[in-house]
Parts: structure tokens; C-alpha cells; sequence
């Protein structure tokens, strides 16, 4: 992975040349695009680990109050399930904007599920950027998004959507789905 920050704006790395190019989404981006894109492919990245640990004070927490939401965090060997979408490189500047707080942009090699691969870029957020939280007692996180809640909704909501969405893809992500159950314990489903 080579870094290519969003604080460099116009910078969009080596992918930028291209009519069109890959994004990678294994949060928000996995299961609300609310961009416009060319066409989306289930895929995997390997080497990374998704986590919640990055705080959310604009989209599903406060500054008070931040939400936990997913980065990545380097893991030799594992391997990160999600979404890749075709987007036009102006659809960047939109993008740029709804992952500023605490994100960079990175490029990766992604496989697609149905077999194939290519480069993409990812949003992520490292441990040096001041968003972001680390590991916290399971517990402590779980009650933490069960009570946050933001401008783009609750916490809660962030979670069960992609708990349900990697199911939907027939993938499990075992820190996810911890969490989600570790929800349920603190505030059971509505239903
Ligand atoms: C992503 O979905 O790829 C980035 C993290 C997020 O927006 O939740």
C-alpha cells in the first residue's frame, strides 16, 4: 500500500490517470454507496483486518460523544471482505468530504470474489490520525455504539447494517459479528 493523502487535494495517486478505477468500501461504503458508480463487485483485500475503532464525531457520533466506526489495520494473513465499486475519478471529491474526519486514502491490490483483481484505492484511518480510538473492552464498545448517535443516525444502525450486509455476502468477520451480538446484550433489538 502507498499512502496518497486527501491533504494533498488534485493528488489522487496512480489510479488518476484512468477513465475510471476502483474503490474499495468495507464500512459505510460497503452498504450505502450514496455515490454514483459504474458498477460494484463483491471483493477482498488481503493483509488487513477490519476494526471499529476509529471514532465518528461527524457521521455517527459528536465531538462529545464520539461513535465507533470500521478502519483497517494491518494483519499479515488475514483477509478483509467488502465491496469494490467503478467510479468516475470526479466522484472522489464528493467522497473526500464524507471520509475528511479521520481518513486517508491508500492503494491496494483487491480480488474480486467472481475471480479477478486489480488495484483500488481504501479509505482508512491509521493510529497516528487524532480520530482514532483503538481496542477498548468489548463491553465498553459495545455501549459505546449502542448510545452514540450522529448526524448520519445511530451508531447502532452503522453496525447492524454491516453485520447484515457481510452476511448477505455469505462472509463472516468475527470482530463484527462479537460486536453486534455484544449489542444485542446491552440494548436488544427493537423487534
Ligand atoms: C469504508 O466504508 O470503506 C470506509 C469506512 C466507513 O466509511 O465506514
Amino acid at each position: 500500500m502507498c499512502a496518497d493523502t486527501t491533504a494533498a487535494p488534485g493528488r489522487h495517486g496512480p489510479l488518476s490517470d484512468r477513465d475510471s478505477l476502483w474503490l474499495f468500501g468495507y464500512g459505510s461504503l460497503l452498504y450505502k454507496a450514496g455515490f454514483p458508480y459504474l458498477e460494484q463487485r463483491p471483493a477482498a483485500i488481503e493483509g488487513w483486518s477490519r476494526r471499529l475503532w476509529r471514532g465518528s464525531h461527524d457521521h455517527r457520533g459528536t465531538p462529545e460523544a464520539p461513535g465507533r466506526v470500521a478502519t483497517l489495520i494491518e494483519d499479515p494473513g488475514a483477509r478483509c471482505a467488502g465491496m469494490a465499486y467503478r467510479i468516475p475519478p470526479q466522484a472522489l471529491g464528493p467522497l473526500d468530504v464524507r471520509e475528511q474526519n479521520g481518513y486517508l486514502r491508500l492503494t491496494t491490490e483487491l480480488s474480486f470474489l467472481e475471480g479477478g483483481s486489480d488495484r483500488a484505492l481504501v479509505y482508512i484511518a491509521t493510529p497516528d490520525n487524532p480520530a482514532f480510538l483503538g481496542p477498548a473492552p468489548v463491553p465498553e464498545m459495545a455501549h459505546q455504539i449502542a448510545t452514540c448517535r450522529g448526524p448520519s443516525g445511530p451508531n447502532r444502525d452503522y453496525l447492524v447494517e454491516l453485520a447484515r450486509s457481510l452476511r448477505e455476502m455469505g462472509e463472516t468477520d468475527p470482530h463484527v459479528f462479537m460486536l453486534e451480538e455484544a449489542l444485542w446484550s446491552v440494548a436488544p433489538s427493537p423487534s
